[in-house]
């Protein structure tokens, strides 16, 4: 392998958040517009080329893969990609795995696992039927639940991630916690961030995680776990469930200083950071004359200008987002 991916501020990045489509069969309304405007299929990387890239990154020593959307497994021929990406578990990869809303894990848990997939995160905001079709605009809930029970079956781990959100699922969470720990499955909650335009205005249902937490630990004995997947979570034992809650603080607290990862979207743009602007074009190096040097200078330039933080905030009405692309775009 090559030298290894290493930024200004001497943080080492291994961990690599691959889009491969914005496409999504939900409309979660924190997350897009329900007349959401998706990228022409003809920007989009191949999936040859989305297993180029892949290589190159391992190449450069990114150990660990997370497939991202939109939704990853709407893509047509996924799992092909999956399947050529789990033979590099172990030849320089230690971690291949995907976050997913859940709606296509019925059909698919089975094969992720056999693929080498040990581990996917789901997205799940709420266990109630009415509650979740108002929110993803899609009355996907029992499909979401079906495809849970198989990805259990299927022996895959799976970490809930759950947006906490003001005045919607604010009253639930506890409830959602002690139901994902009672499944085996870890549970983490986000506060909402400030990504692209939505029809409704986030600070009405921006929710601290501070006050969660304090909420939490009424109910339970919480205590810091030494527990690290190189994401950005902060863990907490619960004493009374046996499982674990992370805590994802963009907006309450700064998880920057240990950051690993960059992320790529399905047309192939390197974002140095989920909240800033500073990107590579790595599409235009891999259909140049020499992709593979292309690709790792392109990979060099990352580095020099991943900042060094991200600044997000909710606070104002009417605050137009901090930055105008969704959360679909990068995958988070
Ligand atoms: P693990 O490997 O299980 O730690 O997963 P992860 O937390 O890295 O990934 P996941 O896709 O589950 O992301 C959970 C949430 O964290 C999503 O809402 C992401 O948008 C958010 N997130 C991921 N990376 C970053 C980051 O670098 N900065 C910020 N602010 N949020 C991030
Ligand atoms: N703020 C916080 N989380 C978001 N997600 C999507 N959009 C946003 C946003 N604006 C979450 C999804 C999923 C994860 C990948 O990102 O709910 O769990
Ligand atoms: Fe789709 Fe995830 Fe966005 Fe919901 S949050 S619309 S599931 S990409």
């Amino acid at each position: 392998a090559h030298a290894p991916l290493v930024d200004q501020f001497q943080r080492r990045i291994s961990y690599l958040r691959l889009s491969v489509t914005d496409r999504c069969d939900l409309r979660c309304a924190y997350c897009m517009p329900e007349r959401m405007t998706f990228l022409p299929r003809k920007e989009v990387l191949s999936l040859e080329e989305l297993h180029d890239l892949a290589l190159g990154f391992i190449d450069r020593g990114i150990t660990k893969i997370r497939l991202t959307g939109g939704e990853p497994l709407v893509r047509r021929d996924m799992m092909d990609l999956v399947r050529a990406l789990g033979r590099k578990i172990g030849d320089g990869l230690d971690e291949l795995t995907l976050t997913t809303n859940g709606t296509q894990l019925d059909e698919f848990a089975a094969d992720l696992f056999d693929a080498g997939v040990r581990r996917i995160n789901v997205s799940l905001d709420t266990l109630d039927r009415e509650r979740f079709r108002k929110l993803s605009r899609r009355d996907s809930l029992p499909q979401v639940l079906s495809g849970l029970a198989a990805a259990k079956a299927a022996g895959l781990r799976v970490k809930l991630n759950t947006v906490a959100l003001k005045g919607i699922n604010e009253g639930e969470i506890a409830e959602l916690v002690a139901w994902a720990h009672a499944q085996g499955f870890d549970a983490t909650l986000i506060e909402v961030m400030p990504l692209g335009d939505v029809e409704e205005d986030r600070v009405d249902h921006y929710l601290p995680l501070l006050a969660v937490r304090e909420d939490l630990e009424r109910r339970w004995t919480l205590t810091p776990s030494d527990h690290r997947t190189g994401g950005p979570a902060r863990y907490f034992d619960v004493l009374e469930t046996g499982g674990r809650i992370g805590l994802i603080t963009p907006l309450t607290n700064n998880f920057c200083e240990g950051c690993n990862r960059i992320r790529v979207t399905a047309t192939g743009q390197l974002y140095a950071c989920l909240g800033g602007d500073e990107r590579v074009d790595l599409r235009a190096a891999l259909r140049s004359e020499d992709p593979q040097k292309a690709l790792s200078d392109a990979l060099d330039l990352a580095m020099r200008i991943k900042p060094a933080r991200h600044h997000f905030a909710i606070d104002r009405r009417g605050q137009a987002p901090a930055l105008s692309r969704h959360m679909s775009m990068t995958g988070g």
